[in-house]
Protein backbone atom coordinates (compact mmCIF):
# COMPACT_ATOMS: atom_id res chain seq x y z
CA UNK A 1 0.00 0.00 0.00
CA UNK A 2 1.51 3.48 -0.98
CA UNK A 3 1.69 6.02 1.34
CA UNK A 4 -0.69 8.55 0.04
CA UNK A 5 0.64 12.40 0.62
CA UNK A 6 -1.41 14.25 -1.61
CA UNK A 7 -4.42 13.53 -3.25
CA UNK A 8 -6.75 15.45 -6.23
CA UNK A 9 -10.41 16.40 -5.66
CA UNK A 10 -12.57 17.14 -8.39
CA UNK A 11 -16.27 17.29 -9.96
CA UNK A 12 -17.72 15.96 -12.59
CA UNK A 13 -20.53 15.40 -14.86
CA UNK A 14 -24.16 17.47 -14.27
CA UNK A 15 -23.32 20.00 -11.68
CA UNK A 16 -25.57 19.34 -8.32
CA UNK A 17 -26.21 21.76 -5.17
CA UNK A 18 -23.49 20.23 -2.12
CA UNK A 19 -20.76 19.82 -4.45
CA UNK A 20 -18.99 22.66 -2.81
CA UNK A 21 -20.01 21.42 0.70
CA UNK A 22 -18.51 18.16 -0.20
CA UNK A 23 -14.99 19.50 -1.69
CA UNK A 24 -14.78 21.61 1.84
CA UNK A 25 -15.02 18.31 3.62
CA UNK A 26 -11.82 16.88 1.02
CA UNK A 27 -10.13 20.06 1.46
CA UNK A 28 -9.81 20.77 5.33
CA UNK A 29 -10.05 16.67 6.07
CA UNK A 30 -6.70 15.91 3.80
CA UNK A 31 -5.18 18.94 5.40
CA UNK A 32 -6.21 17.66 8.86
CA UNK A 33 -4.33 14.39 7.81
CA UNK A 34 -1.57 16.17 6.45
CA UNK A 35 -2.19 15.56 3.07
CA UNK A 36 -1.54 18.29 0.55
CA UNK A 37 -4.89 18.34 -1.50
CA UNK A 38 -4.91 19.88 -5.07
CA UNK A 39 -8.04 20.98 -6.97
CA UNK A 40 -8.65 19.90 -10.20
CA UNK A 41 -10.47 22.25 -12.88
CA UNK A 42 -13.34 20.75 -14.73
CA UNK A 43 -13.06 17.25 -14.28
CA UNK A 44 -11.43 15.28 -16.42
CA UNK A 45 -10.95 17.46 -18.94
CA UNK A 46 -8.85 19.96 -16.59
CA UNK A 47 -6.89 16.38 -15.47
CA UNK A 48 -5.62 15.71 -19.10
CA UNK A 49 -5.19 19.79 -19.79
CA UNK A 50 -3.05 19.68 -16.18
CA UNK A 51 -5.68 22.30 -14.68
CA UNK A 52 -4.52 21.84 -11.35
CA UNK A 53 -4.79 24.52 -8.23
CA UNK A 54 -3.78 24.03 -4.48
CA UNK A 55 -6.51 23.94 -2.10
CA UNK A 56 -5.50 25.62 0.96
CA UNK A 57 -8.06 25.53 4.13
CA UNK A 58 -8.92 29.14 2.84
CA UNK A 59 -9.74 28.29 -0.71
CA UNK A 60 -12.80 26.42 0.86
CA UNK A 61 -14.05 29.31 2.99
CA UNK A 62 -17.16 30.43 2.63
CA UNK A 63 -18.53 27.94 0.29
CA UNK A 64 -20.45 25.79 1.78
CA UNK A 65 -23.56 27.61 0.98
CA UNK A 66 -22.77 27.89 -2.18
CA UNK A 67 -24.83 26.29 -5.29
CA UNK A 68 -22.51 24.92 -8.44
CA UNK A 69 -18.75 24.21 -8.11
CA UNK A 70 -16.05 26.23 -7.33
CA UNK A 71 -13.90 23.58 -9.23
CA UNK A 72 -16.16 23.70 -12.28
CA UNK A 73 -17.21 20.71 -13.78
CA UNK A 74 -17.32 18.73 -17.51
CA UNK A 75 -18.52 15.67 -19.23
CA UNK A 76 -15.38 14.70 -21.20
CA UNK A 77 -15.21 12.79 -24.24
CA UNK A 78 -11.96 12.62 -24.22
CA UNK A 79 -11.56 10.61 -21.15
CA UNK A 80 -13.28 8.16 -23.08
CA UNK A 81 -9.83 7.66 -25.05
CA UNK A 82 -6.90 5.51 -24.41
CA UNK A 83 -4.70 8.77 -25.38
CA UNK A 84 -6.71 11.29 -23.34
CA UNK A 85 -5.94 9.54 -19.97
CA UNK A 86 -2.46 8.71 -20.17
CA UNK A 87 -2.25 12.14 -20.79
CA UNK A 88 -4.41 12.71 -17.36
CA UNK A 89 -2.15 10.32 -15.67
CA UNK A 90 1.39 11.90 -16.64
CA UNK A 91 -0.02 15.47 -15.57
CA UNK A 92 -1.16 13.24 -12.32
CA UNK A 93 2.43 11.71 -11.94
CA UNK A 94 4.55 15.11 -13.00
CA UNK A 95 2.84 17.06 -10.00
CA UNK A 96 2.98 14.21 -7.78
CA UNK A 97 -0.88 13.59 -6.97
CA UNK A 98 -0.89 9.87 -5.71
CA UNK A 99 -4.89 9.37 -5.10
CA UNK A 100 -8.62 11.45 -6.36
CA UNK A 101 -11.65 11.93 -4.81
CA UNK A 102 -13.61 12.16 -7.49
CA UNK A 103 -17.64 13.54 -7.23
CA UNK A 104 -20.24 12.92 -9.63
CA UNK A 105 -22.41 10.54 -11.26
CA UNK A 106 -22.27 7.07 -13.06
CA UNK A 107 -20.62 8.38 -16.18
CA UNK A 108 -17.85 9.83 -13.75
CA UNK A 109 -17.65 6.31 -11.81
CA UNK A 110 -17.56 4.69 -14.63
CA UNK A 111 -14.13 7.15 -15.79
CA UNK A 112 -12.81 5.97 -12.74
CA UNK A 113 -13.15 2.34 -12.95
CA UNK A 114 -11.49 2.22 -16.23
CA UNK A 115 -8.47 5.05 -15.17
CA UNK A 116 -8.13 2.99 -11.49
CA UNK A 117 -7.53 0.09 -12.92
CA UNK A 118 -5.61 0.80 -16.10
CA UNK A 119 -3.29 2.57 -14.21
CA UNK A 120 -3.31 0.81 -10.58
CA UNK A 121 -4.32 4.07 -9.34
CA UNK A 122 -6.47 4.61 -6.13
CA UNK A 123 -9.61 7.05 -6.59
CA UNK A 124 -13.04 6.80 -4.45
CA UNK A 125 -15.97 8.38 -5.29
CA UNK A 126 -19.00 10.67 -3.53
CA UNK A 127 -22.08 10.62 -5.30
CA UNK A 128 -23.07 14.16 -6.65
CA UNK A 129 -26.32 14.24 -8.77
CA UNK A 130 -29.52 15.51 -8.37
CA UNK A 131 -30.88 12.64 -10.15
CA UNK A 132 -30.48 10.19 -6.97
CA UNK A 133 -30.08 7.19 -9.16
CA UNK A 134 -26.78 5.53 -7.99
CA UNK A 135 -26.54 2.23 -5.90
CA UNK A 136 -25.23 2.51 -2.85
CA UNK A 137 -26.16 5.48 -1.18
CA UNK A 138 -30.11 6.36 -0.47
CA UNK A 139 -29.52 9.65 -1.54
CA UNK A 140 -27.03 11.56 -3.47
CA UNK A 141 -25.69 14.98 -3.18
CA UNK A 142 -27.91 17.61 -4.33
CA UNK A 143 -31.19 15.69 -4.79
CA UNK A 144 -32.80 17.11 -1.68
CA UNK A 145 -32.27 20.84 -2.83
CA UNK A 146 -33.45 20.45 -6.27
CA UNK A 147 -36.58 18.62 -4.64
CA UNK A 148 -37.05 21.60 -2.79
CA UNK A 149 -36.71 23.91 -6.11
CA UNK A 150 -39.30 21.80 -7.42
CA UNK A 151 -41.46 21.60 -4.73
CA UNK A 152 -41.04 25.53 -4.91
CA UNK A 153 -42.23 26.02 -8.33
CA UNK A 154 -44.83 23.35 -8.57
CA UNK A 155 -46.78 25.51 -5.41
CA UNK A 156 -46.47 28.79 -6.87
CA UNK A 157 -47.84 26.81 -10.54
CA UNK A 158 -51.07 25.19 -8.34
CA UNK A 159 -51.80 29.26 -7.53
CA UNK A 160 -52.08 30.37 -10.65
CA UNK A 161 -53.24 27.00 -11.89
CA UNK A 162 -56.39 27.27 -9.76
CA UNK A 163 -57.14 30.58 -10.26
CA UNK A 164 -57.41 30.03 -13.73
CA UNK A 165 -59.07 26.36 -13.23
CA UNK A 166 -56.07 25.18 -16.06
CA UNK A 167 -54.40 22.11 -15.76
CA UNK A 168 -50.30 22.59 -15.71
CA UNK A 169 -47.92 19.54 -16.98
CA UNK A 170 -44.51 20.41 -15.33
CA UNK A 171 -41.47 18.37 -16.74
CA UNK A 172 -38.67 18.16 -14.39
CA UNK A 173 -35.39 17.09 -14.59
CA UNK A 174 -34.35 12.93 -15.07
CA UNK A 175 -33.40 11.41 -18.34
CA UNK A 176 -33.03 7.90 -17.12
CA UNK A 177 -34.31 8.27 -13.80
CA UNK A 178 -37.81 9.31 -12.22
CA UNK A 179 -36.37 10.12 -8.43
CA UNK A 180 -37.22 13.68 -8.82
CA UNK A 181 -40.53 13.52 -10.35
CA UNK A 182 -42.17 11.18 -7.79
CA UNK A 183 -40.76 12.59 -4.70
CA UNK A 184 -41.66 16.20 -5.77
CA UNK A 185 -44.65 14.67 -7.65
CA UNK A 186 -46.30 13.48 -4.12
CA UNK A 187 -44.97 16.23 -2.47
CA UNK A 188 -47.23 18.62 -4.78
CA UNK A 189 -49.87 16.62 -4.51
CA UNK A 190 -49.89 15.91 -8.49
CA UNK A 191 -52.74 14.40 -10.06
CA UNK A 192 -50.24 12.28 -11.88
CA UNK A 193 -46.59 11.19 -11.89
CA UNK A 194 -44.50 9.91 -15.50
CA UNK A 195 -41.53 8.66 -14.88
CA UNK A 196 -39.16 6.34 -17.25
CA UNK A 197 -39.13 3.56 -14.87
CA UNK A 198 -42.60 2.86 -15.06
CA UNK A 199 -44.77 3.11 -18.81
CA UNK A 200 -47.00 5.43 -19.38
CA UNK A 201 -50.82 4.60 -20.66
CA UNK A 202 -52.18 8.69 -21.48
CA UNK A 203 -55.50 6.85 -22.10
CA UNK A 204 -55.40 5.87 -18.25
CA UNK A 205 -54.30 9.22 -17.37
CA UNK A 206 -57.41 11.03 -19.04
CA UNK A 207 -59.57 8.54 -17.56
CA UNK A 208 -57.97 9.57 -14.33
CA UNK A 209 -58.15 13.49 -15.22
CA UNK A 210 -61.92 12.89 -16.08
CA UNK A 211 -62.82 11.32 -12.69
CA UNK A 212 -61.17 13.87 -10.45
CA UNK A 213 -62.90 17.03 -12.51
CA UNK A 214 -66.40 14.62 -12.22
CA UNK A 215 -65.90 15.07 -8.49
CA UNK A 216 -65.09 19.02 -9.32
CA UNK A 217 -61.88 19.77 -9.21
CA UNK A 218 -61.39 22.48 -11.53
CA UNK A 219 -57.14 22.50 -11.86
CA UNK A 220 -54.20 20.00 -11.61
CA UNK A 221 -50.79 19.09 -12.03
CA UNK A 222 -49.25 16.30 -13.73
CA UNK A 223 -45.40 16.01 -13.15
CA UNK A 224 -43.33 14.33 -16.13
CA UNK A 225 -39.80 13.29 -15.99
CA UNK A 226 -38.02 14.51 -18.83
CA UNK A 227 -36.76 11.04 -19.67
CA UNK A 228 -40.68 9.46 -19.99
CA UNK A 229 -42.09 7.27 -22.57
CA UNK A 230 -44.29 9.72 -23.18
CA UNK A 231 -41.90 11.94 -24.71
CA UNK A 232 -42.44 14.95 -22.01
CA UNK A 233 -44.82 17.53 -21.42
CA UNK A 234 -45.11 18.87 -25.00
CA UNK A 235 -45.79 15.68 -26.17
CA UNK A 236 -48.04 14.54 -22.85
CA UNK A 237 -50.04 18.21 -23.99
CA UNK A 238 -50.70 17.75 -27.01
CA UNK A 239 -52.02 13.72 -26.81
CA UNK A 240 -54.81 15.66 -24.11
CA UNK A 241 -55.17 18.65 -26.27
CA UNK A 242 -56.16 16.06 -28.70
CA UNK A 243 -58.30 13.95 -27.13
CA UNK A 244 -59.85 15.92 -24.10
CA UNK A 245 -60.24 19.60 -25.89
CA UNK A 246 -62.07 20.84 -22.34
CA UNK A 247 -58.60 20.84 -20.16
CA UNK A 248 -57.32 23.60 -20.43
CA UNK A 249 -53.35 22.99 -20.72
CA UNK A 250 -50.18 25.23 -19.69
CA UNK A 251 -46.85 23.72 -19.61
CA UNK A 252 -43.67 24.72 -17.14
CA UNK A 253 -40.40 23.01 -18.63
CA UNK A 254 -38.48 23.42 -15.40
CA UNK A 255 -34.44 22.67 -16.72
CA UNK A 256 -31.59 24.13 -15.23
CA UNK A 257 -33.07 25.79 -12.45
CA UNK A 258 -33.33 22.72 -10.78
CA UNK A 259 -29.32 22.31 -10.75
CA UNK A 260 -28.78 25.69 -8.96
CA UNK A 261 -29.35 27.04 -5.54
CA UNK A 262 -28.11 27.07 -1.72
CA UNK A 263 -27.86 23.58 -1.09
CA UNK A 264 -30.12 22.01 1.57
CA UNK A 265 -29.05 21.33 5.15
CA UNK A 266 -29.82 17.46 4.14
CA UNK A 267 -27.46 18.21 1.24
CA UNK A 268 -24.58 19.92 3.36
CA UNK A 269 -24.61 17.67 6.11
CA UNK A 270 -24.29 14.92 3.76
CA UNK A 271 -21.83 16.17 1.61
CA UNK A 272 -19.54 16.82 4.66
CA UNK A 273 -20.32 13.41 5.90
CA UNK A 274 -19.16 11.73 2.66
CA UNK A 275 -16.42 13.84 2.48
CA UNK A 276 -14.68 13.34 5.82
CA UNK A 277 -15.28 9.48 5.06
CA UNK A 278 -13.97 9.51 1.85
CA UNK A 279 -10.72 11.24 2.97
CA UNK A 280 -10.66 8.89 6.17
CA UNK A 281 -10.88 5.42 3.72
CA UNK A 282 -8.87 6.61 1.20
CA UNK A 283 -5.91 6.84 3.76
CA UNK A 284 -6.69 3.48 4.83
CA UNK A 285 -6.27 1.84 1.57
CA UNK A 286 -9.73 1.89 0.89
CA UNK A 287 -10.37 2.61 -2.65
CA UNK A 288 -12.00 1.65 -6.16
CA UNK A 289 -15.52 2.58 -4.55
CA UNK A 290 -18.17 4.69 -3.55
CA UNK A 291 -18.71 6.15 -0.24
CA UNK A 292 -22.89 6.59 0.43
CA UNK A 293 -25.01 6.53 3.25
CA UNK A 294 -27.56 3.70 3.20
CA UNK A 295 -29.90 3.09 6.12
CA UNK A 296 -28.02 6.40 7.93
CA UNK A 297 -24.64 4.61 7.98
CA UNK A 298 -21.58 5.52 5.76
CA UNK A 299 -20.90 2.46 3.05
CA UNK A 300 -18.72 2.14 0.71
CA UNK A 301 -19.49 0.34 -2.68
CA UNK A 302 -17.39 -1.14 -5.31
CA UNK A 303 -17.12 0.95 -8.62
CA UNK A 304 -19.00 -1.85 -10.73
CA UNK A 305 -21.70 -2.11 -8.89
CA UNK A 306 -22.42 1.53 -7.94
CA UNK A 307 -22.24 1.81 -11.90
CA UNK A 308 -24.22 -1.28 -13.33
CA UNK A 309 -26.91 -1.56 -10.70
CA UNK A 310 -29.29 1.60 -10.15
CA UNK A 311 -31.17 2.61 -6.94
CA UNK A 312 -34.88 1.17 -6.96
CA UNK A 313 -37.69 3.43 -7.67
CA UNK A 314 -40.40 2.53 -4.97
CA UNK A 315 -43.47 2.52 -7.89
CA UNK A 316 -46.38 1.72 -5.17
CA UNK A 317 -45.77 5.21 -4.31
CA UNK A 318 -46.97 6.25 -7.96
CA UNK A 319 -50.45 4.25 -7.31
CA UNK A 320 -50.52 6.13 -3.62
CA UNK A 321 -50.06 9.32 -4.76
CA UNK A 322 -52.85 9.13 -7.43
CA UNK A 323 -55.30 7.85 -4.60
CA UNK A 324 -54.06 10.51 -2.68
CA UNK A 325 -54.73 13.54 -5.29
CA UNK A 326 -57.98 12.31 -6.03
O1 LIG B 1 -27.58 14.11 -14.50
C1 LIG B 1 -28.09 15.31 -14.06
C2 LIG B 1 -28.95 15.96 -15.10
O2 LIG B 1 -29.39 17.19 -14.58
C3 LIG B 1 -30.11 15.12 -15.64
O3 LIG B 1 -31.23 15.11 -14.79
C4 LIG B 1 -30.37 15.81 -16.94
O4 LIG B 1 -31.02 14.97 -17.83
C5 LIG B 1 -28.99 16.15 -17.41
O5 LIG B 1 -28.20 16.26 -16.27
C6 LIG B 1 -28.88 17.42 -18.22
O6 LIG B 1 -27.58 17.56 -18.66
P1 LIG B 1 -26.97 18.86 -19.32
O7 LIG B 1 -26.78 19.89 -18.24
O8 LIG B 1 -25.68 18.44 -19.89
O9 LIG B 1 -27.95 19.36 -20.31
Amino acid sequence: MIKIKKIGVFTSGGDAPGMNAAIRAVVRTGINNDIEVIGILQGYSGMIKGDFVKMETSSVSNIIQRGGTILKTARSEKFFTIEGRQQAFQNLKNVGIDALVAIGGDGTFTGAEIFSKEFDFPIIGMPGTIDNDLYGSDYTIGFDTALNTVVEAADKIRDTAYSHNRLFIIEVMGRDAGFIALQSGIAVGAEDILIPESKTYIDSLLSKLRHDWRKNKTSGIIIVAEGDDSGGAFEVAKVINEKCPDFKTRITILGHVQRGGSPSCLDRVLASTLGYHAVKALLKGNHGVMVGRVNNKVVFTPFEKATKLHQEINKPLLEMARVLSL
